[in-house]
This record gives C-alpha cells, sequence and structure tokens, in this order.
C-alpha cells in the first residue's frame, strides 16, 4: 500500500478505535492532607524457613562478602527463623551436642550460632519462632526445653528482638492430627512471656502471634479475644495468594489477584484484630506470592514484583505495621537464590525501603493499574518529599498525570524486567541492569526528570519522587 493510501484509510477509520502504541493515560491524585497510618523503619522484613537449618543451612554463604553487603543494604531489617519445621525442634544445647543431626528435629548450637552471628554482624533484628509442640500430659505448652535455648543464647549475649510459639496452629488439627484450641495458645503465649521474664536478656523482647494460615474468626479473633491480645505485642497472621500448581504468569500481573488479597486477608484480619484491640499493631508475618516454594520460572523473575509492590502498598495503606517476606533464600519464591544472588524481588525490596518511609496517603487512579504514596524516606530525600510509586500491569505504556505536582521537578526510579522482559531474572533501573559490582551494592540513583507527565512502560514499576513538594506532613519529623 502506498503511503497516501495508508493515511486515507487510517483517516477513514472511526475516531473510537485506539491509535496503536499511543499510551494509555491515568490521572492520579494523592491526599497529602491526612495519612492514613505510617510506614516504620521495620516495615518490611524476611523468614528464613527452619528446615535449613538442620542441613547447615543448606550451604547459604551467611558470611561471604556478597552475601554480608546484601544484607547490610536492607538493615534495618528483620528475620525470623520459624516455619513448620521450627514447631517440633528438640533445642540440644549440650556441650557435645554433634554439629548436625541432619533431617531430625534436633537442633544444635552450631547453626544456631551461625544464624545468630550473621544478624549480629549484618545488624538486623531477629525473631525466633519456638518449638510449640513440646507438650505436658494435660496439653498445655512445656517451656522446659525453649528455657534451655535462652539460657544458652543469654549466656553468649544473643539479642533476640521478638519470638513466636509454633507455626500455623490452626492447622495443627490437619498437619499433626491434633487441634489446639485458641484458649490453649493463649494461655502457652502467657506462658511464654513469664519466661522471658526470667531473662534479663530478653525481658523486653517481644512477641508476635498466633500466627495463622487462614483466616477463620474462631482462630484469629478467637485467640485474641481469649486473652491473646494481651500477651502479644502485635498480631500476625500469614498470607499467599494461591497455590504453586497453577503456573500462568498472568496471574502475577493481574488485577483480580492483586484484590484477592485485600478482600480475602487484609480487609477481614484487620477488622478481627481491631474488633477486639483497635491499638494492637498487626503484622503480615510470613507472606509470599504461591505457596510450596514459588512457582518455577516466575516468582524468582521480575514479575513476582508486581504481586509484592502490591501486597507493600496496601498493607501500608491499610496500617500494617511489618511484613515479612517468605522469604531470604533458597525457595524460588526466596529474595536470594542458595548461592546468595540477588532476584528482582531483592533490589524491589531494597529500593522500597530507601525511598518509601513514613506516613502514607491515600491515593486515586484507574482501577486498571496500581498506585500508592507516602512520604519519601527523609535520610535520602529533603523533608517535605512525598513519593508516589505505580505498578503498569499492562502490556501498553501508560502516561500518569499528577495535577497537583504537575508544575514540579522530580526524580524517577523506572524499573523493567531486563530487556522489557517480565520474565527476566534480571531487573533494569532506568534502562540498566541491576547487579553487584565487586560483590558490592551498587548506588542505584534516580533519573532527574522535567515538570509534566510520566510514562511508565509495559509491565512496570515507576517510583516518582517529588522532593520540591514540601508536604507539611512529610516535613513534621
Ligand atoms: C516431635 O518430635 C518427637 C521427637 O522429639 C517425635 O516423637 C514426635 O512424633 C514429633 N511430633 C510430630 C507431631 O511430628
Ligand atoms: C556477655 O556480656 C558480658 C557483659 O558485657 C561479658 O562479661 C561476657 O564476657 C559476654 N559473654 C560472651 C560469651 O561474649
Amino acid at each position: 500500500m502506498k503511503l497516501t493510501a495508508l493515511l486515507l484509510s487510517l483517516a477513514c477509520l472511526p475516531l473510537a478505535l485506539p491509535l496503536t502504541n499511543a499510551a494509555e493515560r491515568a490521572t492520579v491524585t494523592v491526599n497529602v492532607y491526612q495519612s492514613t497510618s505510617t510506614i516504620g523503619s521495620r516495615f518490611v522484613g524476611v523468614t528464613i524457613d527452619a528446615w535449613h537449618a538442620q542441613v547447615n543451612w543448606n550451604g547459604f554463604p551467611f558470611s561471604s562478602k556478597k552475601v554480608v553487603n546484601l544484607a547490610k543494604a536492607m538493615a534495618p531489617n528483620i528475620l525470623r527463623l520459624g516455619g513448620t519445621a521450627a514447631d517440633n525442634l528438640t533445642y540440644d544445647m549440650s556441650a557435645n551436642a554433634p554439629a548436625y543431626h541432619g533431617y531430625s528435629s534436633i537442633f544444635t548450637p552450631k547453626p544456631w550460632e551461625a544464624i545468630n552471628q550473621f544478624v549480629e554482624n549484618v545488624g538486623w533484628d531477629f525473631i525466633m519462632d519456638l518449638n510449640a509442640l513440646k507438650r505436658n500430659a494435660d496439653g498445655s505448652w512445656n517451656p522446659d526445653n525453649a528455657r534451655e535455648l535462652l539460657q544458652f543464647s543469654a549466656h553468649r549475649n544473643y539479642t533476640i528482638a521478638g519470638f513466636e510459639l509454633g507455626n500455623e496452629y490452626d492447622i495443627y488439627e490437619y498437619k499433626y492430627g491434633k487441634a489446639l484450641t485458641p484458649a490453649q495458645l493463649a494461655k502457652d503465649i502467657a506462658s511464654l512471656q513469664k519466661l522471658l521474664k526470667q531473662f534479663p536478656a530478653y525481658y523486653s523482647s517481644y512477641i508476635i502471634g498466633p500466627e495463622v494460615a487462614n483466616t477463620k474468626t474462631e482462630t484469629f479473633q478467637g485467640f485474641l479475644a481469649a486473652g491473646g491480645a494481651k500477651v502479644v505485642y502485635a498480631s500476625g497472621f500469614h498470607h499467599y495468594y494461591y497455590p504453586d500448581t497453577d503456573a500462568d504468569p498472568n496471574r502475577f500481573t493481574s488485577i483480580d489477584t492483586m484484590d484477592s488479597f485485600v478482600t480475602s486477608s487484609l480487609l477481614p484480619m484487620t477488622a478481627q484484630s481491631r474488633a477486639v484491640d483497635p491499638d494492637l499493631p498487626i503484622w503480615l508475618s510470613e507472606t509470599s506470592t504461591t505457596w510450596s516454594g514459588g512457582v518455577p520460572h516466575v516468582a524468582d523473575r521480575f514479575i513476582a514484583g508486581f504481586l509484592w509492590l502490591d501486597k507493600l502498598g496496601l498493607c501500608a495503606l491499610h496500617g500494617v505495621e511489618t511484613v515479612l517476606r517468605q522469604d531470604l533464600y533458597g525457595e524460588t519464591y526466596a529474595l536470594l537464590d542458595s548461592q546468595g544472588e540477588p532476584r528482582p524481588d531483592y533490589w524491589l525490596t531494597v529500593l522500597y525501603k530507601r525511598i518509601v518511609r513514613g506516613p502514607v496517603f491515600s491515593t486515586t487512579a484507574p482501577k486498571d493499574v496500581r498506585v500508592y504514596s507516602a512520604c519519601a524516606h527523609p535520610d535520602h530525600f529533603p523533608a517535605g518529599s512525598v513519593v508516589v510509586y505505580m505498578l503498569n500491569p499492562k502490556n501498553v505504556p501508560v502516561t500518569f498525570d499528577i495535577p497537583q505536582f504537575a508544575s514540579q521537578p522530580r526524580m524517577i526510579y523506572s524499573l523493567t524486567g531486563w530487556g522489557g522482559d517480565r520474565l527476566s531474572e534480571f531487573m533494569s533501573l532506568n534502562g540498566v541492569k541491576l547487579q553487584l559490582v565487586h560483590d558490592e551494592v551498587p548506588e542505584m540513583k534516580p533519573a532527574h526528570a522535567p515538570p509534566g507527565h510520566v510514562t511508565a512502560p509495559p509491565y512496570s514499576f515507576t517510583f516518582v519522587v517529588f522532593h520540591h513538594a514540601q508536604v507539611p506532613i512529610c516535613s513534621e519529623r
């Protein structure tokens, strides 16, 4: 077809037909006059499953320069050691305990030293999930073995910021054939609290509970109402979207999947906790995308960030104090692979920690994209700075208009899969592949952009910092 003929035929097209490659537009407003909650320094943390400890941490290079640098870049940070394997550990802290017992449930000083030295070295807070299955004949928790672990730890001056008692007690009947009642767990955690008071080193350590897998009122709110709210520092629940058996990557960029967290977990769980005690902090204390380790070639790729960043935005908006990501290393959905190489969600987590901190604002945007906002981190941006972060889960560019900041210069962190591939193993920041440089975490600088709109590439995350915003709520430090 000749060019003139093409133009003529284009001119005859009905007006409603979208022009190919034309960016879609989204108008965003931020309510900077009122914050819904506040993101603190320990908003995002990680977990490690206790089964790794049984096998010498699966050889994870905790003390390598690379892992130490990656971990330090995440500080301040919380690490929780827990999961199903933690339920039935027997702590053998005797001097003659062998280094490792393999896959048995005997836990010896060697893995305990390794993890405690690591958290101390990198400046993280540590949470230990204790063995809830050690029970007396009357069904109550027997704290004797936990006491041995605490004695050993206190003697070594290990700092343990917090404790849990058991993992997902609401599915104990399914897992172990024996149910634990909400009232019994509340009593058991009261015993744990008493035990901690016997140790000056752990007198002020906090307790998170009940660590439920499901959203049943009976086991979450029921635990809190049966005395649980009085003995925990924060109520804790877990969340995964669906099982690993569904390998369709499109579900990771689906607004329906994102919304399923809000309707089936976040809203009911925060409501249950607040119904018992409106002031009790709420933690999403173990969470990832799909359960059982993560969908191969999806959960470890750039695309996994959609559900992760959306979850962080939602939790911040709804006042969740801390979100612990399952997990630090090893599994497909982990932030680092088993050799300690960072995956895209590692970079996303570190950038989130550097950029977003302080009061959170509600944001309005079209329903086919996701947009969140908060104050920008006061250590890295001028007082009064605001960050708006948007997820473009579509295969077309989206141009964001934020009229209230239209006349202001901004700093932009545009994150995509390397080469624009949403299934890439790598993440690009402003077009440059993120990677360690001689085992050091690179600086990760923003691009400076003039006033106007912001165009987000297909399948991307964009953090836009308005460093001249002078928002009063973000200036009060
Ligand atoms: C817990 O471990 C003990 C050994 O210490 C074992 O006898 C018991 O069967 C285990 N319980 C469960 C539920 O796995
Ligand atoms: C623990 O701290 C105390 C007091 O600071 C000190 O005397 C002791 O040597 C430390 N123990 C170890 C094992 O580091």
